[in-house]
């Protein structure tokens, strides 16, 4: 069975290390089987979330933008949510785009139940900033049913972290990524055949 995995992230800055840091877990997860599609929020643009059911209050194209966001949400079996740290916590782009997941509140499988999310954070101080950034991905994904990969990895001194190619100098941040892309391949080809999606 393939699986898709959808990574989610990035900041809307042109060169995001945080989806640098995506594309190599997102890399690993296609060499263990899955498919993969990047949603990087720089170039996706989300309206921000109203906090209502509906989609009234949205012109024509946003909602083209955000049905498209549910239903690669629908999709896919696995997740990869990186984001910056801005203010030791989450950006408020990748949380706009959590928060539109409510709208699959209704579904059979509703939000992410039955699902796998993988959580990269990276960050412009020292190793450990980030791990708040880390544990509020871990929460969001718990809130909507989601079962967490148990490698998460955090970026320290990220914009001066990665080569020419996208590749962390580091090359142990480089196996935690891959590690991490892999581990949401896996686990969410096991959830798909033992927890079929409504
Ligand atoms: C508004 C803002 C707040 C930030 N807050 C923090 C912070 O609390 N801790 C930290 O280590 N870095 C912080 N940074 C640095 C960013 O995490 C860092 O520049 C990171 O590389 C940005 O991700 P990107 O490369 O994907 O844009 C902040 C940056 C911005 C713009």
């Amino acid at each position: 069975m393939t699986t898709t995995i959808l990574g989610i992230g990035g900041s809307l800055r042109a060169g995001s290390t945080a989806t640098l840091a995506l594309q190599i877990a997102l890399e690993a997860a296609q060499e263990a089987g899955a498919q993969t599609r990047l949603l990087d929020l720089a170039t996706f643009p989300l309206p921000l979330f109203d906090g209502t059911y509906s989609l009234d209050g949205y012109t024509l194209e946003e909602r083209q933008v955000i049905v498209t966001l549910l239903e690669a949400t629908r999709q896919a079996r696995g997740f990869i949510f990186a984001s910056p740290t801005y203010h030791n916590t989450i950006s408020g782009s990748l949380k706009n785009a959590l928060d539109f997941m409510e709208l699959l509140k209704d579904d059979r499988s509703p939000r992410l139940e039955g699902k796998v999310v993988g959580i990269i954070s990276v960050q412009g101080g020292i190793s450990g900033t980030g791990n708040n950034t880390l544990t509020t991905m871990l929460l969001a994904a718990r809130a909507m049913r989601a079962w967490v990969a148990p490698t998460m990895v955090s970026v320290p001194g990220s914009r001066e972290a990665f080569d020419e190619d996208g590749l962390a100098y580091d090359t142990i941040i480089n196996q935690r990524l891959r590690m991490l892309g892999t581990e949401v391949a896996r686990a969410s080809t096991m959830f798909a055949t033992y927890w079929p999606a409504g």
